[in-house]
């Protein structure tokens, strides 16, 4: 069975006051949602504690943004997975296109991070999705074989989520056409060879949009940005009909 996993990233934004704001309007919009719907949210590290500190965890979880493959060392402003275990993290976002671009993440070094998640227990978000350019130069769906196969080498798919990120419709109001995202999503699907695996979409989701794209075959769940950061929109995405 496909898990659904509806999935908030904060990014550089909210801390730990914030948090607390955030989700003492959040928790009570999203209580009547059953345990088959998995809400997911990753904070910045420093608000990791306050949320695991404010929540139950019933069905809402708490995300990181980022691991390490070590579990200690000198590695100056990486995170480890046994730091994260400490505080109930269950899966972490790998391959986002802000650390690519900003930070020149390698498919290699996403895939260490990707299996470290694994071998610790948590279940890793490999981001993946073309710029502008390679979509108008008609190379979306090689960039998107390429980023699949080299990430996702030796990965477990049981225990895996895959988020369909357009470079080109993140943080900028343009969302992927469902139709369009839903075909690149089964691509991946194919390219994974694993039926079950969740597949999430991620680009600009909105309250105004979240019908559309979670009725769509082959998108199990969503990434979200900015509407994540307000209470209100991320609880009607949670609360998607
Ligand atoms: P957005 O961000 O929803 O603000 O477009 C999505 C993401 O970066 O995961």
């Amino acid at each position: 069975m496909r898990k659904t996993v509806i999935a908030g990233n904060w990014k550089m934004h909210m801390n730990c006051a914030d948090t607390e704001k955030f989700l003492l309007k959040f928790l009570p919009l999203i209580k009547d949602i059953g345990i088959e719907r998995n809400i997911v949210i990753a904070p910045p590290f420093t608000a990791i504690s306050t949320f695991s500190a404010n929540t139950n965890f019933k069905n809402l979880n708490i995300a990181s943004q980022n691991i390490h493959w070590e579990e200690s060392g000198a590695f100056t402003a990486e995170i480890s997975p046994r730091m994260l275990i400490e505080h109930q993290v269950k899966y972490a976002i790998v391959g986002h296109s802000e650390p690519r671009k900003y930070f020149s993440e390698s498919d290699e070094q996403i895939n260490k991070r990707a299996i470290s998640a694994q071998l610790n227990g948590l279940t890793p978000i490999v981001c993946v999705g073309e710029s502008l350019e390679q979509r108008e130069r008609g190379e979306a769906e090689r960039v998107i074989t390429r980023q699949v196969e080299q990430g996702l080498e030796g990965t477990n798919p049981a225990n895996l989520i895959v988020a369909y990120e357009p470079i080109w419709a993140i943080g900028t109001g343009k969302t992927c056409e469902a139709v369009e995202a839903n075909k690149i999503c089964k691509l991946i699907r194919n390219l994974v060879g694993y039926e079950d695996i969740t597949i999430q979409y991620g680009g600009s989701v909105k309250p105004d949009n979240i019908d559309e794209i979670m009725s769509m075959d082959d998108i199990d769940g969503v990434l979200v940005g900015g509407a994540s950061l307000d209470p209100v929109s991320f609880a009607r995405i949670a609360n998607y009909r």
